[in-house]
């Protein structure tokens, strides 16, 4: 009987890749997934310190964690991530039940320490690695499903040399390195061989791909390329149908760039691109190197790129010093450029960050109620930009069971969900049961604040029926 383990993974899609990747190297350890926590014997907790919340959840779910712990002998409790890099051995001495820690350069490490955990030892394993060998991790090994049929994400480069002011990442995640394209492309092949049709490039700054091998004129000896050339060649490789990535800065777009979004077939028509904050003022304090000027005027030039490029964004209110005249500067920039969806967030001081220094703080009521029209604001824009699109017929990668799929509901009939080539989600009802990573085709019927609902056109020739097998796929 293979031992079982259990992931819990909070945070951005770059912690949801590591967790899949430590998954992996536990599978060529010998580990296969658990049902959920009661049945595992090794339980990892993937964390995040992007805002003060993701924080203390750790802090709470520790604690839950104690009796799991003490349930069963021989369970095993470590912890990841970006909480993990920054606390170490710190979590050790809090946490007297956590067995080890591992840092965001480690993965590797995680069945040693595991291994070790067995053996007593607690160990925490935090040290930076500025080599390209941390990319080197296993192939997928056969018994290892990723997140989802059909997609996958491929890490392009790791780190951020930026510092933006109100921004823990360039400390939980290292200085900026890029991975050698051959190796990019390796991984990308054998994806596209295993099925995989939609890959989504990942990166903290993803379209800085390379830069610094640029700057020191050395891309050959490094083994990268221009962003532009790599996602030209992941675009050539047979079964790729669909190229994402994700996220970019605004000022790493050259004109290869927005080039290939006019020329590269499988590159989707979607971007998402952090705008932060519509004011100068803010933007100067925030260090983004870029103002609301030059931010538009990259909106337009993708636009005049690929017109019916989707945009979503990123923005933060609240931001130390930020007033009332700012702020509409930024409900303004938000209207222009346009965004059919973003996420907005309350500033949130992160410790040893630049920001915690600067004076006027944003009172907590007030942050709050900039917060709610913005949102209101975006909430009007995505759903006008939804029906706008109605009538449309549109190809979506099925992805699962709906969200909004009442209790109890599967089989054929189901409401199922897709994303389609702007990245919007789709619902739609299908006589047939499809797997997850299917193709169909949908008419847009109806527009609602969050998503589109679709009506089936047809279901393409390769895709894969549910037929075949004899139950739907449950993907959570
Ligand atoms: N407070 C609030 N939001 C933040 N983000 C990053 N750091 C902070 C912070 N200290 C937001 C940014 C970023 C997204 C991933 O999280 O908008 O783009
Ligand atoms: Fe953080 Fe700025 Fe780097 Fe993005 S670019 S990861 S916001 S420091």
């Amino acid at each position: 009987m293979p031992r079982r383990y259990h992931v819990r993974t909070y945070g951005c899609q770059m912690n949801l890749h590591d967790s899949e990747k430590v998954e992996n190297l536990l599978h060529h350890a010998g580990w296969r997934p658990a049902d959920g926590v009661d049945d595992a014997e090794l339980l990892l907790l993937n964390t995040c310190s992007i805002r003060e919340k993701a924080e203390h959840r750790l802090a709470s779910d520790l604690g839950v964690l104690r009796e799991w712990r003490s349930q069963a002998p021989g369970r095993v409790l470590g912890v990841g991530g970006c909480v993990a890099q920054q606390e170490g051995d710190a979590l050790l001495r809090r946490f007297p039940h956590l067995d080890f820690v591992f840092g965001t350069h480690n993965l590797r490490l995680v069945p040693e320490l595991v291994a070790a955990a067995g053996a007593g030892a607690r160990r925490a394993e935090t040290a930076e690695s500025r080599s390209q060998e941390r990319f080197d991790l296993p192939e997928r090994h056969p018994a290892f499903r990723g997140h989802s049929p059909g997609r996958a994400w491929l890490t392009v480069m790791e780190g951020c040399d930026l510092f933006c002011s109100f921004c823990i990442v360039p400390r939980t995640r290292g200085r900026e390195i890029s991975r050698p394209a051959a190796a990019i492309l390796d991984e990308a092949r054998t994806l596209a061989e295993g099925g995989v049709e939609e890959l989504t490039l990942l990166g903290q700054t993803v379209n800085a791909y390379g830069r610094h091998d640029a700057r020191r004129g050395r891309h050959e000896a490094a083994g990268s390329v221009p962003f532009a050339e790599l996602l030209a060649q992941l675009d050539a490789i047979p079964g790729v149908r669909r190229l994402r990535y994700t996220s970019p800065h605004p000022i790493f777009f050259d004109e290869g760039l927005i080039r290939a979004h006019a020329e590269l077939e499988t590159l989707q028509p979607h971007v998402h691109l952090p705008l932060q904050s519509g004011s100068d003022r803010v933007l100067e304090r925030m260090r983004r190197r870029y103002d609301g000027a030059q931010f538009l005027r990259l909106v337009e030039r993708l636009r005049a790129s690929r017109p019916d490029l989707a945009l979503t964004s990123d923005l933060i209110v609240g931001f130390p010093g930020e007033t009332r005249a700012d702020f509409s500067e930024t409900l303004r920039v938000v209207r222009e450029a346009g965004f059919v969806d973003s996420y907005a967030f309350k500033y949130s001081p992160r410790p040893g960050t630049a920001a915690t220094e600067l004076p006027d703080r944003v009172p907590a009521e007030e942050a709050q109620e900039r917060l709610e029209e913005l949102q209101t604001l975006q909430r009007a824009l995505t759903l006008a930009y939804h029906r706008r699109r109605v009538g449309e017929t549109v190809e979506v990668l099925v992805e699962g069971p709906s969200r909004k799929r009442e209790p109890g509901e599967a089989g054929a009939g189901a409401q199922l969900q897709g994303r389609d080539p702007y990245h919007r989600v789709v619902n739609f009802r299908a006589p047939r049961a499809l797997r997850p990573g299917a193709w169909v085709r949908l008419g847009l019927v109806e527009a609602t604040p969050h998503s589109l609902i679709g009506e089936l056109a047809g279901v393409q020739p390769s895709a894969p029926l549910a037929d075949e097998i004899s139950q739907p796929v449950d993907l959570s």
